[in-house]
């Protein structure tokens, strides 16, 4: 089933010039963005700094205006502003800083309870009472509401900023690198919890990451982004053997295989990509220097392939 569909996603930031401060042009971040989560899947986005990943992910949460283009999500479109209150409870973030996303002035309590308090009407031992069971359901103590963010671990921190996405019951997760600040040793500790948790509580996750390692051990299908666009969309399985896009396959190429059954393949793809990059990379793409539209080369894998689009 669907949970989240969006289509030509375009998300404009302004750009301010002159004495008056006139817009005088515009950041395509987004420009033209389509893809489906299905319910409790985990959908990765890949691709460079800059490549519009953090912007999309904003755009769904509300953070980022929709320029144009549909986000739907449970059958409501989240540009008619009455249907994103409904539709705000259910989708959450959680941020890749958990050093900077937390008010280091606040207790625990009253992180964890921000959104409780904005959208339920609980007494105070309620309240008390919820917080103390998604801080056990993130692994740790319910001690822990009275402490300030600074007494804790980085990974300890992504706990809490993970206690307070899940508050309200959310069905969709938008995981902005969320171990990117950590140190390698807790990366997968807390990856390992967020897969846990996506069991327990039923949860669909759009996980924003550069590392390709840690795409692939999380997601199920993955959009590689490039200048705004999605240019090859995938299983995690077909991106990583069987990649298509000349950019695609320059990221899997960079990455170091340790099963010897890929070696050769390695190899091969390490040779095509030295040799074609610089060559080819530019047909990729349109005068204005963004990816064609998406074609389906099978029922699971989306590529844009050279000249063939807007
Ligand atoms: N609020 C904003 N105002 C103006 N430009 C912005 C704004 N937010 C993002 N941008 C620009 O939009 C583009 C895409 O940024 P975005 O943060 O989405 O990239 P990203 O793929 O998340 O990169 P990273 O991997 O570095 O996090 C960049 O050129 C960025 O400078
Ligand atoms: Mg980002």
């Amino acid at each position: 089933m669907e949970l989240l569909k969006i289509d030509d996603l375009k998300v404009h930031f302004p750009i301010h010039g002159g004495v008056f401060r006139r817009v005088v042009d515009h950041v395509r971040a987004v420009h033209g963005v389509s893809l489906t989560l299905k319910k409790g899947e985990t959908y990765g986005l890949v691709g460079e700094s800059g490549s519009g990943k953090s912007t999309t992910g904003r755009a769904i949460v509300g953070l980022n205006d929709i320029t144009s283009g549909d986000v739907l999500f449970d059958g409501k479109n989240l540009k008619d502003k009455k249907q994103i209150k409904e539709s705000r409870q259910d989708i959450q973030m959680i941020f890749q800083d958990p050093y900077s996303s937390l008010n280091s002035k606040k207790r625990v309590i009253d992180i964890i309870s921000e959104p409780l308090r904005n959208y339920k009407k609980l007494s105070k031992a309620e309240e008390r009472q919820r917080v103390e069971e998604l801080l056990e359901q993130v692994g740790m103590s319910k001690e822990s509401i009275f402490k300030y963010p600074h007494e804790f671990s980085g990974g300890q921190r992504q706990r809490i900023g993970i206690a307070r996405a899940i508050a309200l019951n959310p069905k969709l997760i938008i995981a902005d690198e969320p171990v990117s600040a950590l140190d390698v040793s807790v990366q997968a500790q807390v990856l390992n919890f967020m897969k846990d948790l996506q069991q327990d509580l039923d949860l669909t996750y759009l996980l924003i990451s550069h590392d390709l390692g840690i795409i692939r051990h999380m997601c199920d299908r993955i959009g590689i982004m490039y200048k705004g666009r999605i240019v090859e969309e995938a299983t995690a399985e077909e991106i990583y053997q069987n990649p298509q896009h000349i950019y695609t396959k320059r990221l899997i190429a960079s990455i170091p295989d340790i099963d010897p059954k890929n070696r050769e393949k390695r190899a091969a793809l390490r040779e095509e990509v030295k040799r074609d990059y610089d060559k080819t990379m530019e047909h990729y793409f349109d005068k204005d220097g963004f990816a064609y539209d998406l074609k389906p080369i099978s029922a699971s894998h989306l590529v844009a392939m050279p000249g063939e689009g807007r």
